[in-house]
């Protein structure tokens, strides 16, 4: 599988500081897909660090909207932050709102966007925080969560869930084939203490058994815990339901996904449009990252990007 990719460390900037390090993956393709509209209505559903939107801002004009979600209020912040920075003689109207993306539908009017892009995952501002709980490579605590405010947090899986639940979550989200020894491990070791323990544990698990694989032990499951804390694919399913409600015909839909369980939905989603007559797509394949992005960009290593047009 594909799991979400930051490389040995976090991105550069990234941590927490407040800067803006964040490199916006696939950026020239998903604003070239958008097919922009100056004084048109365009959605960002993942604001993040603001990458995209400035873009698409940059392009509206004084007649065109942005609307831009994110479920972390510093997220929010800084990309409000970074686009009052904006250098264009006249910017159009922005709506920033603190809410997931599976909500879209409730605060944006049906048929009114002209596109809707979305960039999946964390960013790595919260990636590169070790205060967030992202990282298996630093010790913070078991959090995970990207809107502050979410109910359910990484203690709370780690600590408190049954074994055979545990199991199951690491094994759906993170497509970890040894997840029943994981699970194992960890509850045998309960309380855990912080990221850098639960990190000791599934690597210490894990030690005895031959895979020469390239990425982290903990990896998969860190990926697991953080996609059931934050409810990523059913909020991801809820969005795809809700965009060929909110677009206009001939409104532009871009999905930027970093794992193959988001990947699928998608794909999914848009095949069951074609059939429904509510897309025509416009990526045959999944398009990814040049090997030049790679190199300035891990993250970018694991991207795919769909597009769709509403008819
Ligand atoms: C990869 S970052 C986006 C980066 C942005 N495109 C840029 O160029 O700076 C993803 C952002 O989406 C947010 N996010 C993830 N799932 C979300 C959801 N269900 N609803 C709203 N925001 C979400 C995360 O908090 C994060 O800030």
């Amino acid at each position: 599988m594909a799991e979400e990719d930051f490389g040995d460390k976090a991105p550069e900037g990234a941590h927490g500081s407040g800067q803006v390090g964040h490199v916006s993956v696939l950026l020239k393709e998903a604003i070239d897909f958008l097919a922009i509209r100056r004084g048109g209505s365009y959605i960002d559903a993942t604001l993040g660090l603001g990458g995209h939107s400035l873009e698409i801002a940059k392009r509206l004009g004084p007649q065109g909207h942005l609307i831009g979600f994110d479920k972390d209020t510093h997220a929010l912040e800084l990309g409000r932050k970074r686009l009052a920075q904006m250098d264009v003689g006249e910017p159009p109207r922005i709506t920033l709102l603190h809410s997931s993306f599976a909500d879209i539908a409730r605060h944006v009017p049906p048929g009114s966007a002209d596109g809707l892009l979305a960039d999946l995952g964390v960013s790595s501002l919260q990636f590169g925080d070790p205060a967030r709980g992202f990282m298996f490579q630093a010790e913070g605590p078991l959090d995970m969560r990207m809107d502050p405010h979410g109910e359910r947090t990484a203690d709370q899986v780690v600590n408190h869930m049954r074994e055979e639940d545990l199991a199951n979550v690491i094994y759906e989200f993170g497509e970890e084939r040894r997840s029943r020894r994981i699970a194992r491990a960890i509850v045998r070791t309960r309380p855990i203490r912080n990221t850098a323990h639960l990190s000791q544990v599934i690597s210490a698990a894990l030690r005895s058994m031959k895979h020469g694989e390239r990425i982290h032990p903990a990896t998969r499951t860190f990926q697991a815990i953080r996609i059931f804390v934050n409810r990523e694919l059913d909020d991801l399913k809820a969005l795809m339901e809700a965009a060929p409600i909110v677009l206009k015909p001939g409104g532009r839909l871009v999905v930027i996904s970093f794992h193959s369980l988001e990947d699928r939905i998608v794909k999914d989603a848009l095949r069951d449009g074609v059939k429904a007559g509510l897309y025509s797509v416009l990526t045959k394949k999944p398009l990814a990252a040049g090997e030049e992005e790679i190199d300035r960009n891990p993250r970018s290593r694991s991207a795919k990007l769909r597009a769709a047009e509403r008819t």
